[in-house]
């Protein structure tokens, strides 16, 4: 995979990647590995968040790691012994794919020392994001999208210059999981927010429009969530701030396009692998024939 180019004009230069909590969904894996490592088919779930940033012209990742996740750093710095035995072994192509990851942006790390919450997590970046607009992108939700997920918001931002969050629909029976956001649809696909719930009990959400892991959103954010107490789980909420950005000065919500991966769930990081695994020729055919066997054998 080679590193993306941006296609046109940046219209957000920085991002923030959340990537410092604990992953115990997916223990013992998350033991020694970060969540965000773990490979969807032979790729780091947080390469391909880069990547997105990267194609949608986001020159300064900044990315929010914790205490044991340092291999998520190295992965994006030069692997220099690595590479020179690559070379030495003529294994150009390999060498390649390594050097585009290094070449393919500057990370920028803070730490959190502890993961006290996803507001927390983004308040931890305000000194490197100072006062302007910035992108947050969850390091284990994937958006596949020939235009990245990250820009389709960044254009909302700059069309109607309010802080805008990305929404799916999600039955019923799952709206207690996220964060819940409702209002009235001002135009194709982008929403005037009035109300925006963290984990709703079941059967009080306002709606079935789930926020999903990608926002943009206006400095002012920091100074919200400097003083939020903690919400749902003892945590500081990112969706608590949002409700409360939303009463100062106003949210958005956008369906986005493009399918979405919540690769932070046994089920999503699965389906993300078959998917991905299924785009590449080389897998495709010899994995379609193993499902259909499965599958058959399954039938009663
Ligand atoms: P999650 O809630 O999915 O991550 O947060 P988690 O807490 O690591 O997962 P489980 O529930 O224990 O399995 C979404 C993203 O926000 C980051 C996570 O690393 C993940 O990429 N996060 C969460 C932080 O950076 N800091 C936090 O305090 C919490």
């Amino acid at each position: 995979m080679s590193a993306p180019t941006p296609k046109t004009e940046p219209l957000l230069r920085k991002c923030v990647i959340p990537a410092a909590g604990l992953g115990t969904r997916f223990l013992p894996a998350t033991k020694a590995i970060p969540k965000e490592m773990l490979p969807i088919v032979d790729t780091p779930t947080l390469q391909y968040i880069v990547q997105e940033a990267v194609s949608a012209g986001i020159t300064d990742v900044i990315l929010i790691s914790g205490r044991g996740k340092e291999s998520m750093i190295d992965h994006f710095d030069l692997a220099v012994e690595l590479e020179a035995t690559l070379k030495a072994r003529g294994k150009e192509e390999e060498f390649r794919k390594l050097r585009a990851i290094s070449d393919m942006v500057t990370v920028l790390s803070v730490r959190q020392k502890e993961p006290l919450g996803l507001g927390h997590a983004v308040l931890c970046a305000r000194g490197l994001v100072g006062n302007e607009p910035f992108g947050v992108m969850l390091g284990d939700d994937m958006i596949d999208s020939e235009d990245p997920g990250i820009r389709q918001l960044a254009r909302v931002f700059h069309q109607y210059k309010q802080g805008v969050v990305a929404l799916m629909e999600v039955p019923d029976s799952e709206t207690h999981l996220y964060g819940i956001a409702a209002g009235k649809e001002i135009a194709d696909g982008v929403i005037q927010i009035d109300r925006i719930v963290e984990k709703p009990k079941r059967g009080t959400a306002p709606s079935n429009l789930a926020v999903i892991g990608r926002y943009v959103l206006p400095p002012d954010i920091f100074g919200i969530l400097e003083n939020q107490p903690p919400g749902v789980g003892g945590e500081i909420q990112l969706t608590d701030g949002l409700a409360t950005l939303q009463k100062q000065q106003g949210l958005l919500g956008y369906r986005f396009k493009g399918l979405r991966y919540d690769a932070g769930d046994k089920v999503g990081y699965l389906k993300a692998n078959i998917a991905y695994a299924l785009k590449r020729p080389e897998l495709r055919g010899p994995l379609l024939e193993w499902l259909g066997e499965i599958v058959k054998a399954e039938k009663p």
